[in-house]
This record gives structure tokens, C-alpha cells and sequence, in this order.
């Protein structure tokens, strides 16, 4: 039973575990398992791997820590919660609209996950009807039209809006803990399989021994940011939303240090599946590296590079392909439900809508925004992505460091890091991340943009 307090209205995760499970399962997504990848083959391998991991613990760690710490202390959606950091006017109206920026782009970081996401999905029936002898199904399942691709993103934005509408508990929380253990020992045993494979070294030597001349490319700096902070779902409200839901009894530090573990640990292990599988594709034949001969990277990766290769192996192929799309689908489901959660929250904590219905309601506008988007895929696509994730969520990043650290009083806040960490005021993390949060990650943040504007 949760205890009888202000809490008891919203929901509450039931237990640590619940939590960690829940918020590794917005981390770990398409970002891990496809977007992680894919930048490191495209940013020359071993290189972005080791900027990715520095900056996954410098900047984007004790970013996920004021994104916690402010939604834990106000027990509010980012719209609700900045504006109660302080009693200014004016930061008052900034908060308010950062939060409802924050909305605003989670919905849209949504839109377009579900497209993405849904192609990835159809996969599934393809290789069922395939391995079922069902040819020209399985060839229409498996190639984008615009058919095959609103029926699929329909599909995929009713599972998420199905467990969203249940709630924290029953739906969110029991979904994460069965879903994340299963995709940790799929992925285990498909790195287990493609390792064996001729080729796989070559690709593990690529990924694992970096080329430091790379290191000083600015592309890099800035792929590995917004890498970093799309993978820890930040800048949104979303690990915010969720720190809302964590009891005053956990020591939120050392949770929040498991979620940047677990997800920074699983965006390795899919490196360590993807890159040897190209490996293992070039040596059956499949070309890996484009006309510009660098490797491939983008959807071409994994819609074409490796069904190539699982084709190549024939029909234990078909099967490691199965399971291979069914774990990109559940990785983003679970982080799927963790983005519709925050404009659901913002619209049924500010309008006193029931969660059901706010659920449907905004399940089904972010479904027309992806309509939206497939109808005009070459005009918005790409946009979209890149004023979300490459601009918008570091940019909100600075603003919740900001609001951490300039606008919520000291005392409060080491009261919040106090909550279930006794001698929280002698640690470490006291004694680093206030300030951190207050110069450091802000201006850190600030130059790579200014960076990437010049570049
Ligand atoms: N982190 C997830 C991934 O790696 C995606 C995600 C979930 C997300 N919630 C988010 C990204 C909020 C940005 C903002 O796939």
C-alpha cells in the first residue's frame, strides 16, 4: 500500500525495482539499439564509442539527475513543476513555458518514433509469413508504402496508448518489468550467435579500438551529445514525469546512476551486435560501405544491411531476424509509453481530464501528427528529427539544469537528495553536482551547439 500522503492521488511506482525497470524502459529504445549504432558506424567506430561513454557520465547523468530530482520534489508534470520551483513572476512564466515546450516536443519526438518504430515492426508478420511460405505477404509486409505504414503506426500507437491508459502500476510499471528482462536476453543471445561468425572480429576490432584523430571531429561532439541525451529521454519532462512517481524512500542518486548504467550498458551491446553483423553481412557479399565509401548507416542499416544478412543464413536467418525485430519493437514500446506520458499527464493534470480519456485524446492527435508526417514524409521527416532531437532537447536541457540549480533553493534541494540517502549532505555527489549542474553542464552544452552552428 502507498502511504497515505499527497502522493496517494497520482500514481507511485510499487517498488525501486518497479522504478528502475520503468525508467531504463524509456531509456533503452531506438536510440540504443538502432540510433547508437548507427552513429558509431557512421562516425568512424571505436571513436564515438569512447566520447559517447564520457560524455553519457559527464553531462547527460547528472542532467538526468535535475530532471529526477525537480519532478520527485514537485510531484508535478515539467508544465506544473518549474513554475512551483519558485514565487518570481517572471521565472514563474519562463517555467511554465519551458514546460509547455517540453510538451510540445515530446509529442512531436512521438509522432515520429511511431513511424520509425512501425517499421520496424511489420517485420515481424514479414518473417512469420515467410517462414510460413506466404511470399508476396511477406515481400509487402517487409518494403514502406504508405499503406503498410499508417495501418502499422496505427497499430503500434494503440499498444502504446492501450498500456498508457492503465496507468503507472498496472500498466506502465508491470509492462517495463515484463518487457525489459526479455530484451536484455534476446540481445544476449543474438550477440552470442553473430560473434561466432566469419567476419564478426573485423567489426569488433572497428568498434572496440578507437582512431583518436577522430575524436576532434565537431560532428562527432555533437552526435555523441544528442545521442547522449535522446537515449536518457532528456530535456522533455519524461525521466521528470517519472521521478514524480518515486517514493521518498529511494535514494535517488544511485537510481538514477543504475538508469544511466543499464541504458548506457545496453547501447554498447547493441553496438556489439550491429557492427560485427555488418561484418559478418560484407563477408557473405552484402555491400556495408556506400558510394561516399563510408559504412552504411541510417534506416539502409537495419531495414536492408541485416535482413540481407539473416536472409543469407537461411532459415535459422529467418528465425534470428524474428526475434531481432521483435526486440526493437518492445525496446520501443517501453519508451514509447514513456513519451505519451507527458503531454497525457500535462492534459490530465491541468484539465482534470480522467487518465482514460486524456490517453485516447492525445494518443490520437499524435497519431494524426504521424499521418501528418507519412503524407508529406520528404518535407517533414527529417526536420522534424533534427528540431527535436538536435536542437530542442539539449536547449530544454539547459533550461531544467537552470532551474536545478539556479531557481530551486539549496536547502530544498539537499532536503529532496536527503529523502532515502542519509548523508546525503557528506557525499560526493552533494559535494560535485550542485555546482555541476549550475556552470558545467549548461555552458558545456551551450558550446558544442554554438559548435554545431559553426560547423
Ligand atoms: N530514450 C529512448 C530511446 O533511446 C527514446 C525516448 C523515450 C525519448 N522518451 C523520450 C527521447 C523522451 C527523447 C525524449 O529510444
Amino acid at each position: 500500500m502507498a502511504p497515505k500522503d499527497a502522493t496517494n492521488e497520482r500514481g507511485q511506482f510499487s517498488s525501486r525495482f518497479g522504478f528502475i525497470t520503468a525508467a531504463t524502459g524509456s531509456a533503452v529504445g531506438l536510440g540504443n539499439i538502432w540510433g547508437f549504432p548507427t552513429q558509431t558506424a557512421s562516425h568512424g567506430g571505436g571513436a564515438f564509442v569512447l566520447v559517447y561513454l564520457v560524455l553519457a557520465f559527464l553531462l547527460a547523468y547528472p542532467a538526468l539527475m535535475a530532471e529526477l530530482i525537480i519532478g520527485r520534489h514537485t510531484r508535478h508534470n515539467m508544465v506544473g513543476a518549474l513554475p512551483q520551483l519558485t514565487t518570481k513572476p517572471v521565472l514563474k512564466i519562463i517555467g511554465r513555458a519551458t514546460g509547455l515546450y517540453g510538451v510540445v516536443i515530446a509529442s512531436l519526438i512521438l509522432s515520429f518514433y511511431a513511424i520509425v518504430a512501425s517499421w520496424l515492426m511489420a517485420q515481424v508478420p514479414a518473417a512469420l509469413a515467410d517462414i510460413s511460405g506466404q511470399g508476396q505477404t511477406a515481400s509487402w509486409l517487409s518494403q514502406s508504402s504508405l499503406l503498410r505504414d499508417s495501418l502499422f503506426c496505427g497499430l503500434f500507437s494503440l499498444l502504446t496508448a492501450s498500456i498508457v491508459a492503465r496507468g503507472v502500476k498496472d500498466g506502465i510499471e508491470r509492462w517495463s518489468t515484463r518487457l525489459m528482462p526479455a530484451l536484455v536476453l534476446l540481445m544476449l543471445a543474438l550477440v552470442a550467435t553473430v560473434l561466432t561468425l566469419p567476419g564478426a572480429m573485423e567489426g569488433l576490432r572497428l568498434y572496440l579500438v578507437p582512431n583518436f584523430s577522430l575524436i576532434t571531429d565537431p560532428g562527432l561532439l555533437t552526435g555523441a551529445m544528442g545521442q547522449a541525451f535522446f537515449s536518457l529521454s532528456l530535456g522533455v519532462g519524461t525521466m521528470l514525469i517519472y521521478g514524480s512517481y518515486v517514493s521518498k524512500t529511494d535514494n535517488l542518486p544511485l537510481t538514477g546512476a543504475y538508469v544511466a548504467l543499464i541504458d548506457t550498458g545496453i547501447a554498447f551491446l547493441a553496438g556489439l551486435l550491429i557492427i560485427p553483423a555488418m561484418f559478418v553481412a560484407q563477408h557473405r557479399g552484402i555491400e556495408i560501405y556506400s558510394s561516399e565509401n563510408t559504412l552504411i548507416a541510417g534506416p539502409d542499416l537495419i531495414l536492408q544491411t541485416l535482413p540481407s544478412l539473416f536472409n543469407s543464413l537461411g532459415s535459422a536467418g529467418v528465425i534470428i531476424g524474428l526475434v531481432f525485430f521483435l526486440l526493437l519493437t518492445i525496446a520501443a514500446l517501453t519508451s514509447s509509453i514513456s513519451m505519451l506520458e507527458v503531454p497525457v499527464t500535462f492534459v490530465l493534470e491541468q484539465f482534470q481530464l480522467s487518465r482514460y480519456r486524456a490517453t485516447w485524446l492525445v494518443a490520437s492527435i499524435i497519431f494524426g501528427l504521424s499521418l501528418l508526417i507519412l503524407n508529406n514524409f520528404e518535407q517533414l521527416f527529417a526536420g522534424v528529427i533534427s528540431l527535436t532531437t538536435t536542437y530542442s532537447q539539449p536547449l530544454l536541457g539547459v533550461m531544467l539544469c537552470v532551474f536545478a540549480g539556479w531557481v530551486l533553493h539549496r536547502d530544498k534541494l539537499l532536503r529532496e537528495i536527503s529523502a532515502g540517502f542519509a548523508g546525503a549532505e557528506n557525499s560526493l555527489f552533494w559535494k560535485i553536482w550542485p555546482s555541476y549542474i549550475r556552470f558545467i553542464c549548461p555552458l558545456l552544452i551551450i558550446f558544442m551547439f554554438v559548435q554545431n552552428a559553426r560547423s
